[in-house]
């Protein structure tokens, strides 16, 4: 994985204070807007936000880990989304989440050493109906099979390198 350039808790504890008052119920905007910046939430920036608001590091953690919409790890460019419910499973989408991460060569979980992709397996998105259905960059694709997950990965790398 490539190296991301860490910025220390004095200098993130100087970015959220120049944005936010030191109030408690500020704790989520705080959160919200360190991953709007960073793509996700640095350990130096949990601490950062626990010293500027003046509460414990487990609370900020405690907070930041029910929200699914918080990473704690750098993301890829392209997140890609298998559908594991049930009736995704039943139609196949073991075999997707196979064959991709294996294209990807990371497990769900986890992000291309390029920094491209971040691969993840969910329970049911909801629209079991288009099933199996894979999400891709926020946006849901349904019926989907091997092949037109590789495509559209193929394709967004495509993308990505001729920029
Ligand atoms: S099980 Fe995949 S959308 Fe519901």
């Amino acid at each position: 994985m490539e190296d991301v350039p860490s910025v220390s808790v004095v200098d993130w504890r100087r970015q959220i204070a120049g944005q936010f008052a030191s109030r408690p119920e500020y704790l989520i905007p705080i959160l919200q807007s360190i991953q709007e910046d960073a793509g996700f939430l640095p350990p130096e920036s949990m601490v950062a936000t626990a010293r500027h608001l003046r509460i414990p590091e487990s609370k900020v953690y405690g907070v930041a880990s029910f929200y699914a919409q918080f990473n704690f790890e750098p993301q890829g460019e392209h997140r890609v989304t298998i559908c594991r419910g049930t009736a995704c499973h039943v139609k196949g989408s073991g075999r997707i989440e196979s064959e991709i991460s294996d294209q990807l060569g990371v497990p769900p979980g986890g992000t291309t050493g390029d920094m491209l992709f971040t691969l993840e397996a969910v329970a049911c998105v909801g629209a079991c109906a288009l099933a199996p259905v894979v999400v891709i960059n926020g946006e849901v694709f349904g019926d989907q099979s091997v092949d037109s997950v590789k495509q559209a990965v193929d394709k967004l790398r495509e993308d990505s390198t001729e920029e």
